[in-house]
């Protein structure tokens, strides 16, 4: 009852094509009135069973980090922030539970209640995100949409040149999406290939379920590992940010490079013109080749060339 309450309607409110206002809707709060019988049998029942209110506030805690990274793909949760948000749902749940148990109920004092937890979990957002991932809609502050694609195999094969004949494997794709279509077409071509992707997605033994800057790359392991408009994508972002993370991002672009096998290749759109020239300038460790992309998907923006823009593909090399 209560998840399937959470599932229909969301803790929070999605306006189409402008964000996620983080503020109950008006059928969340009326199921909640309508059903208060069940709820307060419910929600006393969870209290009561340390082990489920945990569950039920980690799932509570997945699904909304889920709705806020499919509202703006640009909005990173390391575990640690899980956790945190773990602890917000959890004190929500007790909070509910000790409302029902009070009696008569409001949609005020549901409203209430909703909106200091959505105080809290903005709060959380700004520490972990900063200012950037929120705008004023109509007066109202609400989670900017910046929402990501998904692209076929095929695509995605042609876009970054790639030839499956001669891919080393095992093979790896960063960021692989919730589909995680290239990876499965790999693997029905009989190539040993893997894919790291946040978003949940049905339970599939060759995806690791991780943010990549949680996960721990091991060195000298994959033939190849490619990303498309996924890892360079965020680790620009982070780069032309004033508060980005861009040291994380910095350290893991090392660490996976670091993962490959002498002579396998990180192969990725866009590219990272800031950091593979200091790769090429530090020795003789990688080759960076960089390819335009055909047909070019964007025109560089003024004054970029292929160095200068980003729109390229790149392939670095491990030599040794
Ligand atoms: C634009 S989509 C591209 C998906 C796929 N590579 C393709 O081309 O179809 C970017 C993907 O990267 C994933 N992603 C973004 N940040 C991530 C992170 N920190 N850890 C793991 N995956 C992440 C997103 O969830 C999304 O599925």
């Amino acid at each position: 009852m209560l998840l399937s309450i959470w599932n229909q309607h969301g803790l929070f409110t999605l306006i189409p094509d402008k964000g996620l206002l983080l503020a109950p809707s008006p059928e969340l709060i009326q199921s909640l009135i309508e059903e208060r019988e069940r709820m307060r049998s419910e929600l006393k029942a969870l209290c009561a069973d340390e082990e489920r209110l945990e569950d039920h506030a980690a799932d509570l805690a997945r699904s909304s980090a889920d709705s806020f990274i499919t509202t703006n793909q640009y909005i990173n949760f390391r575990q640690r922030d899980i956790r945190q948000l773990e602890r917000l749902m959890r004190s929500l749940l007790t909070q509910l539970a000790q409302l029902y148990e009070q009696g008569e109920i409001t949609p005020h004092d549901l409203e209430q209640l909703f909106n200091q937890h959505a105080l809290r979990v903005s709060r959380l957002l700004l520490e972990t995100n900063g200012v950037q991932v929120f705008q004023l809609v109509d007066h109202q502050l609400m989670l900017r949409r910046v929402p990501c694609a998904e692209y076929e195999a095929s695509f995605q094969l042609d876009l970054l040149r790639i030839k499956v004949d001669d891919l080393r494997e095992p093979v790896l794709d960063l960021g692989c999406g919730a589909q995680a279509m290239l990876v499965r077409a790999l693997r029905e071509q009989g190539i040993e290939a893997y894919g790291l992707e946040r978003l949940e997605q049905i339970d599939r033994p060759f995806i690791y379920a991780a943010n990549w800057l949680d996960f721990h790359f091991v060195p000298d392991k994959w033939g190849t590992i490619i990303s498309n408009m996924a890892f360079s994508n965020h680790f620009w972002h982070h780069h032309i940010r004033k508060d980005g993370d861009y040291a994380a991002y910095a350290q893991k672009y090392m660490e996976i490079l670091r993962s490959l096998q002498v002579g396998g290749c990180f192969i990725y759109a866009p590219g990272l013109p800031f950091i593979e020239g200091i790769l090429e300038e530090s020795g003789d460790s990688y080759t960076v080749i960089r390819r335009e992309l055909d047909p070019p998907l964007f025109e560089p923006e003024e004054g970029e060339g292929l160095h200068g823009s980003r729109w390229y593909v790149a392939r670095v090399r491990r030599n040794r």
